[in-house]
């Protein structure tokens, strides 16, 4: 498994599976869940309704990944995962480790070969992006036999602090 990390927007990035820093309710919002459902537009809001009708009622909980299609992406599929939020006391890194971890098994099972992460929790859930890069460059390396068929991570980064924590942590 290649893992590189890039500057951009992650709802341009042209790989299988882009993964969605999304919240609990999977009804969109800002940062990168907002960009992702206004660039894939209104479909992908119906097909999340339906995921939580059919598989999540109770809402996608912390550290959990589910798959839609990706309406007018450039990706097939969107991974939505749910950050834990240092606001609300949520400050295991487990818990955004199992984010990359789950996210990268779904994939896997979709058969994707290559996925975009963005920095997830490193934004309105508060996380610091130092600790967001180590643990989500391990969580990653540790996952890759398990997720085989992926073949390429790319952690896709915006701004250069945040970049810089991922370049770090992947030289580590
Ligand atoms: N592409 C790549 N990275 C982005 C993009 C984008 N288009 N937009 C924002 N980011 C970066 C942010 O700068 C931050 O570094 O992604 C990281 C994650 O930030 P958030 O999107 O705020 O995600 P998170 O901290 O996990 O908070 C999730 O925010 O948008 C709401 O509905 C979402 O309630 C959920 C919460």
């Amino acid at each position: 498994m290649e893992i590189s990390c890039h500057l951009g927007d992650i709802t341009t990035t042209r790989v299988d599976a882009v993964v969605n820093a999304a919240n609990s309710s999977l009804m969109g919002g800002g940062g990168v869940d907002g960009a992702i459902h206004r660039a894939a537009g209104p479909e992908l809001l119906a097909e999340c309704r339906r995921v939580r009708a059919e598989q999540w009622p109770e809402g996608l909980p912390v550290g959990e990944a589910v798959a839609t299609g990706a309406g007018r992406l450039p990706a097939r599929w969107v991974v939505h995962t749910v950050g834990p939020n240092r606001h609300r006391g949520e400050t295991d890194p487990e818990l955004l480790a199992s984010c990359f971890r789950r996210s990268l098994e779904v994939a896997h099972g979709l058969g994707a070969v290559s996925v975009a992460f963005p920095a997830v929790s490193a934004g309105v859930y508060g996380w610091e992006p130092a600790v967001v890069a180590d643990v989500a460059v391990a969580a990653v390396r540790e996952t890759a036999p398990a997720a085989a068929t992926v073949q390429h991570v790319r952690f896709v980064l915006f701004g250069e602090p945040v970049l810089a924590e991922f370049e770090r942590a992947l030289g580590a």
